[in-house]
């Protein structure tokens, strides 16, 4: 309605100025061209607005945390933030002259992607008592998480809001849960910290958290080597296992540790901090959300999950999940690929500069089968903070492995009998 009543004004108002020159048909082609051609560029513009997307470095440090739909490449992430960085600047999807522009077209259905899949509820600019939100950090499976600042504190605080159906019910029943979260791990220094839990806040309940300015360990790998900060990965994990032997020495159990569950502050040598403990049996998908979404957090998850997990009769220990999922997150970290280990992780990692023995031993470990695999973190820990030196250069088959120098031993024998 409004754009034809802003049509109609438009062809009066032109028609009267210019005397019938030109016929009516043209003028309202002409104005509906450039209605169009506002609009989407308006339509993007408004959106980075509420995301408090104003500079070249909020818009590259949202998208890269931003969660995508499957098939979303790191070269489209790389465009989508050419394009958007761009259009802060001040540039427009169309050339003066109405067509769209190059880079637009390669783009346009990643801004229809993006603007489908993040609309987040919240503002920019928007006051939580007296903190205000300044930028949106990204969408996750339970809601939206902003950083917000407060005058009177020197660091910016992290809220993370339940938009999802069902939310609050949930929060309610595991706020044990979280209360006990925040009692025993408050002090670990590799543990991000719930500051306050508002369960009854209107719209939405929420968590107010501590913030990691690096970002996650999932950012950290999916960037280019050459856009990564220093990080030494034994450091890292240590302080990752740290913060999960805390939690399993209070019997308080992760079960869904994957890299973009561990984040990284501090000046100097990146310090990991382990998110979302006590969050993971929050039930999160509902039919109406985007199956896209959906099937993501499945398949994202599973990755991370021991081959046990399959069967829905076995009994498992969360410990052991949780001990499973550090040897992947081992792995990925290592070879800067966020892949499931694959049979012949042993070789991969043996061929990968910088990884010793030791090491390959203690993340075949804990991607052992059950019987032995560490029982808890706290014994990969004792494991990992031992400052032994690196094993002698000879490779020994760590347990849990085939010893496939026999079984090609026995194969050549068959073949020469
Ligand atoms: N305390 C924090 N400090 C800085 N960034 C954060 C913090 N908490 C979350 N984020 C960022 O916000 C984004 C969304 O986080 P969220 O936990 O909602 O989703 P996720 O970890 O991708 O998936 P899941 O919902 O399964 O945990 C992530 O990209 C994460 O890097
Ligand atoms: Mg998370």
């Amino acid at each position: 309605m409004e754009i034809i009543l802003g049509i109609l004004t438009a062809v009066s108002t032109a028609a009267g100025a210019i005397g019938g020159t030109y016929t009516v048909t043209g003028i309202v082609v002409k104005h509906l061209r450039e209605w169009a051609r506002g609009q989407k560029t308006s339509r993007v513009l408004e959106f980075m607005d509420k995301l408090g997307l104003r500079s070249e470095a909020e818009v590259r440090h949202a998208v890269e945390n931003w969660s995508f739909p499957k098939g979303f490449t790191e070269e489209n992430t790389r465009e989508l933030i050419t394009l958007l960085s761009n259009l802060v600047r001040g540039a427009r999807f169309h050339s003066t002259n109405g067509t769209p522009l190059s880079s637009y077209m390669r783009c346009e259905h990643l801004i229809e992607q993006l603007l489908q899949n993040v609309q987040p509820r919240r503002r920019a600019g928007e006051k939580i008592q007296s903190w205000q939100l300044k930028s949106f950090l990204g969408m996750g499976s339970f809601g939206e998480v902003w950083r917000a600042e407060n005058p009177l504190y020197p660091e910016s605080h992290v809220f993370k809001f339940f938009t999802r159906e069902g939310a609050r019910d949930w929060l309610r029943r595991e706020a044990g849960a979280l209360k006990a979260v925040r009692g025993c791990l408050a002090d670990c220094p590799n543990v991000v910290e719930y500051l306050d839990v508002a369960i009854d806040a209107e719209p939405d309940p929420y968590l107010v958290l501590g913030y990691a300015e690096k970002g996650s360990l999932e950012d950290w790998i999916l960037r280019r080597p050459d856009d990564r900060f220093p990080l030494n990965p034994t450091e890292v994990m240590r302080g990752i296992v740290r913060g999960v032997a805390e939690g399993h020495r209070h019997n308080i159990f992760h079960r869904d540790l994957k890299p973009a569950n561990v984040l990284l502050t501090g000046d100097g040598e990146p310090i990991p901090k382990v998110a979302d403990f006590g969050l993971s049996t929050v039930e999160t998908k509902t039919e109406s959300q985007s199956s896209l979404r959906s099937e993501m957090v499945l398949v994202g998850t599973r990755t991370y999950h021991p081959p046990e997990a399959s069967d829905p009769f076995k009994k498992r220990h969360p410990a052991q999940d949780d001990v499973f999922a550090l040897g992947v997150i081992w792995y990925q970290l290592l070879t800067s690929e966020l892949l499931r280990p694959p049979y012949d992780f042993v070789e991969r990692l043996s061929s990968t500069t910088g990884v010793d023995s030791r090491t390959v031993k203690m993340i075949s470990r804990c991607l052992a089968h059950p019987d032995r695999r560490y029982p808890t973190a706290s014994e990969l820990f004792a494991d990992l903070d031992v400052d032994a030196p690196p094993g002698p250069g000879e490779w020994t088959v760590p347990a849990g492995c085939f010893e496939v120098a026999g079984i090609a031993r026995e194969y050549l024998e068959q073949r020469m009998r």
